[in-house]
């Protein structure tokens, strides 16, 4: 290895000592190609010789081959093999480079800068501590410089370095250089930077990269590889308040009860007084322990197992931090998200929400406004597309520890995950807790579930009806109910049609707001189950993962899905209310079973197939159903 470091040579051992004790920093670098970003990353990682020799030669041939530099060495060529690869199909989201020089060791995250890779660039910057934004000085700040600022800020990366690139080609101006600073700052501003260093550079030529050029005298500033050795992000997290996301409680027998996790932030010593966030109990450290034996004190990174003077309760999710020192804990929150993948985000669809140390189920409640990424303008959304970033109250279906994002972003951020596929299909900074999370509790009632039924002598459930429009849900539906009120049943029937005329007259037919009639429709039906009612539940209700979240607000046995299978054909035969025809006229768009989707159940309680059976015989299958069941048991019957 062409490593400058006599100590690889002399002393192995002293040399993995020293690196072992100095610093680490995490950067990323934003812009394209063409603005120099390869040559950038390569001339870093030349310069600070951590190339092997044989990589060397083959780049020295390949330049000489088919370079962009005329025979020169073609820096470029030591990143663009990544260029290849994504070429041949093999995805590559971030790839994390790693160097180092006398002072510091260093990961370079480097993302692709197209806009559709904005996803990208997000994992790439979440957890970088400085981003470096490439800037080609010939075009100065681009749409481009732009977005990445936004998204490095919005990641909470607090130090950004403008590298004014191909500064050779204007002969080291430093009017323009000026101009692109103050435009950048200018920018900014609104931006939640610590601080901005903007530095005249040529990647390819290696001006002001590791070492100062004496082409621009009048910059008075480091060089890029002295800024990146300097940079002060140490302090700032070790100043933080101390945090432990608790991952899990360690008890490998009777005499020993440990919390162990990951520090998320600041230092904790042994004798400290701690408090956790769900409960505010309070004990003191006893002892810090780790693989390599016990410490007296721990910091930011290090993964560590705690043990505390009191038995006090404490679990996986919880946050210790230092006594009135400690994270928030609430259920609900605004926050932003960036979407990341090809499905859409829909408010009301039910995502499971992981933090370092806690999954919960979760849903978006209101989507507030969507951010364009390139001029920070915001416009009203119903949902969000794959990179869009957008403005959020989410409700969790549990409390969770946590901090503000621009806080700290080991305890403020969050993915979440399709319930379905199990990919992550969202990365999220919390803003803040809603008030109404605290300041709403769950009222209990004298009067409860049971007795409200019981007074009607009977057991409540709900009866859901999907299918296709015309398929027979309302006609079957309908049927049942009147057959149980001469039963002396206690019934109630919400219908699709009359619904949406309305509780829910603002809901048209796309894709969200078809999941927000039925998340309203399945919150309305617990109230009525809940009440002691047989309900009936008659709607198309197209989507399996919706029908199945509604699912999940009953207790087992509660809710019964009845899939009205009837053909399209059948129902566009029928077409009472001459929909259909409408609908391939095209004069209905988003028309069940034409064009938007219908998802049949796959394992419904009971199906019914209309071209067998008449709808009188349906209802009695459903009676019958029930009665089997012990539905309709009274107990003296
Ligand atoms: S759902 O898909 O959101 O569950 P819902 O059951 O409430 O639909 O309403 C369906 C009824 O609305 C249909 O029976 C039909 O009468 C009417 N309708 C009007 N436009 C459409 C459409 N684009 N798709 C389906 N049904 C529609």
């Amino acid at each position: 290895m062409a490593h400058l470091d006599d100590l690889i040579s002399t002393d192995i051992l002293g040399y993995l000592r020293a690196q072992e004790n100095k610093s680490f920093l995490r950067f990323i670098t934003c812009g394209s190609v063409d603005d120099g970003k390869s040559t950038l990353i390569g001339r870093l990682l030349y310069d600070s010789k951590l190339i092997y020799e044989d990589q060397l030669a083959s780049i020295e041939k390949d330049s000489k081959k088919s370079g962009t530099q005329g025979g020169e060495m073609d820096l470029a060529l030591l990143v663009d093999g990544l260029a290849a690869e994504r070429e041949q199909g093999i995805t590559i989201d971030v790839a994390y480079r790693f160097f180092s020089t006398d002072k510091r060791k260093f990961i370079v995250a480097d993302t692709p800068g197209h806009e559709q890779y904005t996803r990208n660039m997000a994992t790439g910057a979440s957890t970088a501590d400085v981003a470096i934004l490439l800037v080609d000085s010939r075009y100065g700040v681009q749409v481009q410089t732009r977005r990445h600022a936004f998204i490095a800020s919005l990641l909470g990366i607090k130090h950004v370095v403008v590298a004014v690139n191909k500064m050779d080609l204007n002969g080291f101006s430093q009017a323009i250089f000026n101009d692109i600073e103050v435009e950048f700052r200018n920018f900014a501003k609104d931006l939640a930077f610590l601080e901005i260093t903007c530095i005249p550079m040529s990647a390819l030529k290696g001006d002001n990269v590791t070492t100062k050029s004496d082409r621009s005298v009048w910059y008075k500033g480091p060089s890029l590889l002295q800024y990146l050795e300097h940079v002060n992000v140490e302090t700032e997290s070790l100043d933080a308040p101390f945090r432990l996301p608790v991952q899990w409680v360690n008890r490998p027998n009777l005499d020993f009860r440990g919390f162990s996790g990951t520090i998320a932030s600041g230092v904790v010593r042994v004798g400290d007084e701690i408090e956790v966030s769900s409960s505010a109990k309070r004990s003191k450290v006893k002892s810090i322990v780790t693989y390599d034996g016990a410490l007296k004190a721990a910091r930011e990174d290090m993964a560590i197992t705690l043990t505390l003077e009191d038995e006090i309760d404490i679990s996986r999710g919880d946050i210790i931090g230092h006594t009135e020192q400690v994270s928030q804990q609430a259920d609900q929150f605004q926050a932003h998200i960036l979407w990341m993948s090809d499905k859409e985000l829909y408010p009301g669809r039910q995502y499971i929400l992981k933090t370092s140390n806690k999954s919960v189920p979760a849903s978006v409640t209101s989507l507030k406004h969507k951010i364009d990424v390139n001029d920070l303008s915001e416009s009203s959304a119903k949902t969000l597309e794959l990179n869009e970033i957008g403005v959020c109250n989410l409700s969790l279906g549990a409390p969770i520890a946590f901090d503000p994002y621009n806080v700290n972003r080991n305890t403020g951020g969050f993915i979440l995950i399709d319930r379905q596929t199990n990919a992550t299909v969202g990365l999220g900074m919390i803003d803040f807790a809603l008030r109404r999370s605290s300041n709403v509790v769950w009222q209990d009632m004298n009067v409860d579930r049971k007795s409200r039924a019981e007074i009607k002598g009977q057991k409540p459930v709900l009866l859901w009806f999907t299918g296709l429009s015309g398929s027979g849900k309302s006609t079957i539906s309908n049927r049942v109910e009147k057959q149980l009120l001469d039963m002396g049943r206690h019934t109630y029937t919400l219908d699709g049609d009359n619904v949406r005329h309305g509780l829910n007259r603002d809901l048209g037919f796309t894709k969200a707001d078809r999941i927000e009639n039925m998340r309203r429709i399945g919150e309305l039906s617990a109230i009525m189950v809940d009440a002691g009612l047989i309900t009936l539940v008659a709607f198309i209700s197209p989507y399996r993962q919706e029908r199945e979240a509604i699912r999940n607000l009953f207790n087992e046995g509660e809710f019964i899905e009845v899939y009205v299978n009837t053909p399209l054909e059948v129902c566009e035969q029928r077409d009472v209310k001459g929909l259909y025809a409408k609908a391939r006229r095209g004069e209905i768009k988003n028309f069940t079973g034409i064009d938007s989707e219908y998802q049949a159940p796959q394992s419904p309680e009971i199906e019914i197939n209309t071209a067998e059976l008449s709808s009188e015989d349906a209802a009695l299958n459903i009676i019958t159903y029930l009665k089997e069941k012990g539905y309709l048991h009274r107990g003296v019957e």
